[in-house]
């Protein structure tokens, strides 16, 4: 079987979803796992984007190995000399430079003609090339794109030392049967095309993105770049998951294998939902909570006495496996640090420090406590950047008819600052003291709340969005009770927001994007 390169973007494409903003470690951790998974290549980052960014395509790039190394750039010289220096570190460094070339980009956008466009691609790969040997060329828009203009491009920057063209459907506007011909008709129509690979990448503004790359890989592609859980821009990217398992299960039909570890999907996905706060819908294909749920009783008991009936994928060849915990309130440090490595999970000294106390705390109010429940929770408290206010304690006092009041704790520069505040109702409550406290302007966009696992003692898991000068960042919190995840949550996103580096410069105000 031919194989096809898997080229994760859930770090650059994803990170472009609104609302999403990770810090390096969460990165770095993202990166990592990703590797376990399999992916061959990972596009870590804009690296001219923001300082942010350059930051964690290099902490990515010095610290994973595996997989190729990928970092964004637009056709100038400073984007790519700048890819270039964060990029050096990496084992398998690539250079993925883009430009529009449909009529629509080039005329509006850039206010080029499609001469000068060629020009500057041609430029911008000879450059990339002096770099690394390994150098992407994407045409942004390119379904959109007159195809012979495409074929005359794409057969330049082959010349030039491209050896990846990439062809994106940017607003995902193409319907599968017309993306595969027109990846035939790039194959047949670059006379050097045997001297790159051809990859794809697509949207998913009509829900078909993972189907038009699988119709490209029909006709030709062997790269498909996607974003786990199929995050990205507007409606997203193809998903990862769903592209991998519909190339597995139906691997008599595609003939094409792929390098991904498909046990480690399940905990990818967790992964990038925890960290990125972007909630999985239930009945999302190959993750989904109810992927695997069979409700009717038709169904359940044609599962029972043949799981083949109703399912076409096995759940423990992605890496559900329901698994409980063996880990108790009596299990001592070095017992939990063992089974979190079992998981996927280094952690080390204050962050072991801080999640093994949480873990201890879950024990006294959880009678039994999942895997499920300690991914949750080292998701929350491993990868937090340096927390300005760091949650200490709340007391709540609410009730029917009556107002709600909210005591909270937190500790600022080692003090304890405490405020109280009165609502209508408690998360309110605790919000207004909260602010009261870091005296600066946050806004509530939205909050969202559901359970870890089943079970009246569940873990609540809260997620909310807050806007800070014009930019939405989100926080997740994690508890036993619900306002406190909903204070911790809160908190969290103001961090999140008070760390960041400014990135309101940075993708949504890069020209070109
Ligand atoms: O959607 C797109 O066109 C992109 C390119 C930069 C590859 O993300
Ligand atoms: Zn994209």
């Amino acid at each position: 079987m031919e194989k096809v390169f898997i080229f994760d973007t859930t770090l650059r494409d994803g990170e472009q979803s609104p609302g999403v903003s990770l810090n390096v470690k969460e990165k770095v951790a993202i990166a990592k796992q990703l590797a376990r998974l399999g992916v061959d290549c990972i596009e870590a980052g804009f690296p001219f984007a923001s300082p942010g960014d350059f930051e964690a395509v290099k902490a990515v790039a010095q610290s994973v190995e595996g997989p190729v190394i990928a970092g964004l750039a637009r056709t100038n010289e400073a984007d790519i000399e700048r890819a270039w220096e964060a990029l050096k570190y990496a084992q398998k460094p690539r250079i993925h430079t883009f430009i529009a070339t449909s009529e629509i980009h080039m005329k509006y956008k850039l206010k080029k003609t499609p001469d000068e466009v060629l020009q500057e691609a041609v430029r911008a790969v000879k450059l990339a090339k002096s770099f690394t040997p390994d150098v992407e060329f994407s045409a942004e828009d390119a379904f959109r794109s007159d195809v012979k203009f495409l074929c005359e491009i794409f057969a330049a920057v082959i010349e030039a030392g491209a050896t990846t063209i990439n062809i994106p459907d940017t607003v995902g506007y193409a319907i599968p049967w017309e993306f595969g011909a027109f990846i035939k008709a790039i194959k047949e129509g670059v006379p050097n095309i045997d001297r790159a690979v051809i990859s794809v990448h697509c949207h998913n503004d009509l829900g078909l993105a993972v189907a038009n790359s699988l119709a490209a890989v029909e006709n030709g592609a062997r790269q498909v770049e996607v974003t786990v859980n199929g995050i990205g821009e507007r409606a997203g990217n193809a998903s990862l998951e769903e592209l991998v398992m519909a190339l597995y299960t139906r691997r008599n039909y595609f003939q094409k294998n792929t390098n991904i570890n498909t046990v480690e999907i399940y905990r990818t996905s967790k992964l990038v939902s925890n960290l990125t706060g972007m909630v999985i819908q239930p009945n999302k294909a190959v993750v989904g909570k109810n992927a695997f749920v069979h409700e009717s009783g038709i169904h359940q008991d044609g599962v029972l006495k043949e799981r083949q009936t109703y399912e076409i994928m096995n759940p423990a060849m992605i890496g559900i496996t329901g698994n409980n915990l063996y880990l108790g309130k009596h299990s001592g440090r070095h017992a939990f640090k063992m089974h979190l490595k079992s998981l996927g999970y280094e952690v080390e000294g204050e962050a072991l420090t801080k999640a093994f106390a949480r873990f201890k705390e879950l024990c006294d109010n959880k009678k039994v406590v999942t895997d499920e429940d300690l991914i949750a929770l080292v998701d929350t408290e491993t990868f937090k950047g340096p927390e300005v206010y760091q949650f200490s304690h709340i007391q709540i006092s609410s009730g029917t008819n009556i107002s709600s009041t909210a005591t909270v704790g937190v500790i600022v520069d080692g003090q304890l600052k405490e405020k109280a505040a009165v609502a209508k109702g408690p998360v309110e409550a605790s919000y207004q003291a909260i602010n009261s406290i870091v005296e600066e302007d946050f806004v509530l966009k939205d909050y969202a709340i559901k359970s870890v696992t089943a079970g009246e003692d569940a873990q609540g898991e809260v997620v909310v969005q807050v806007i800070y000068n014009g930019r939405v960042f989100t926080g997740r919190g994690i508890s036993v009770d619900i306002i406190e995840a909903s204070a911790r949550a809160y908190l969290n996103a103001i961090n999140k927001a008070l760390n960041m580096t400014k990135r309101t410069e940075t993708i949504e105000k890069v020209e070109g994007m």
